[in-house]
């Protein structure tokens, strides 16, 4: 055991540099990265195998919550815990034999690729939403969803400023796919959901394809849309208040969500009229 512990440790630290040199993730990551990471609750350096990855909570940038779990979930419920702010979060960690990738996620693919996004309201909100739109989904709906979830959110590339950039999770705590993912080798296609969700997600070596956005909003507009298609007889809506999610099916429901945007407006126009005034003076 101190074996192993010993032989993993080198590797947290050359991944963590590698990772944070690298010039090929999206500005929305690196941004988080150096405002995040580099804090003492997400150091990785005392992060040795087996040991438990602490409990993070966001709850002060999205009210997101890291919970730690002993393995795989199902897509079901990894996308349900999603819904209720919470991302379950693997405790194995790869072995340093081969720094530069993992079949299975491990504690340097959840830190490095999964927190820093976590850690951005606009990103959180939209993990969240795929998370809602999985809630009382068919098995049909809820794998393409989670395909199209594989090839976005874990292994996503978008356009920025007239280059490829990585927002994936997967590319962002990989180095060695990263380099691949990036190079002439590799095949792209453009990221459409409804072809997207019928590739096969490959979680033992590197994908056959990635699917590239124009831009990270893109990406997220397309998945948005996506998300909408699927069938129920009823919408949801989080509770921010209580942590818990309500199901919309009757009248009464949507008068309860028209009173609370109706609250949101009276402050948007408090808001408007100030601004108003200031720009009178
Ligand atoms: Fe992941």
């Amino acid at each position: 055991m101190n074996e192993t512990k010993q032989s993993c440790r080198p590797y947290v630290h050359s991944a963590n540099k590698a990772q944070r040199n690298v010039t090929y993730p999206c500005c929305q990551n690196l941004k988080k990265v150096q405002t995040k990471v580099q804090t003492p609750d997400l150091d990785l350096d005392p992060c040795p195998a087996g040991t438990v990855v602490p409990v993070l909570d966001f709850s002060e940038r999205t009210g997101f919550q890291l919970r730690p779990v002993a393995g795989y979930l199902s897509a079901r419920d990894f996308l349900a815990g999603l819904a209720f702010r919470l991302f379950h979060c693997t405790q194995y960690i790869r072995h340093s034999s081969d720094p530069l990738y993992t079949p299975e996620p491990d504690c340097c693919h959840e830190l490095l690729g999964h927190v820093p996004f976590l850690a951005d309201k606009n990103f959180a909100l939209f993990s969240q939403e795929i998370g809602l739109a999985s809630l009382g989904a068919s098995e049909e709906e809820i794998n393409k969803l989670a395909t199209c979830y594989f090839f976005t959110v874990e292994f996503g590339l978008c356009m920025q400023n007239g280059q490829t950039r990585a927002y994936g999770a997967g590319l962002l705590s990989s180095i060695g796919e990263l380099k691949h993912a990036l190079s002439p080798n590799a095949k792209v296609l453009p990221f459409h959901p409804d072809v997207t969700s019928k590739q096969t997600c490959i979680i033992t070596t590197y994908q056959d394809v990635y699917f590239i956005s124009k831009s990270f909003e893109e990406a997220k507009h397309q998945m948005r849309e996506f998300a909408a298609t699927i069938k129920r007889p009823f919408e949801v809506r989080y509770d921010p208040y209580t942590s818990s999610v309500e199901v919309l099916i009757s009248p009464h429901d949507v008068c309860k969500v028209i009173e609370s945007i109706r609250d949101e407006l009276t402050v948007l126009t408090h808001v408007l009229s100030k601004l108003q005034c200031r720009v009178d003076k």
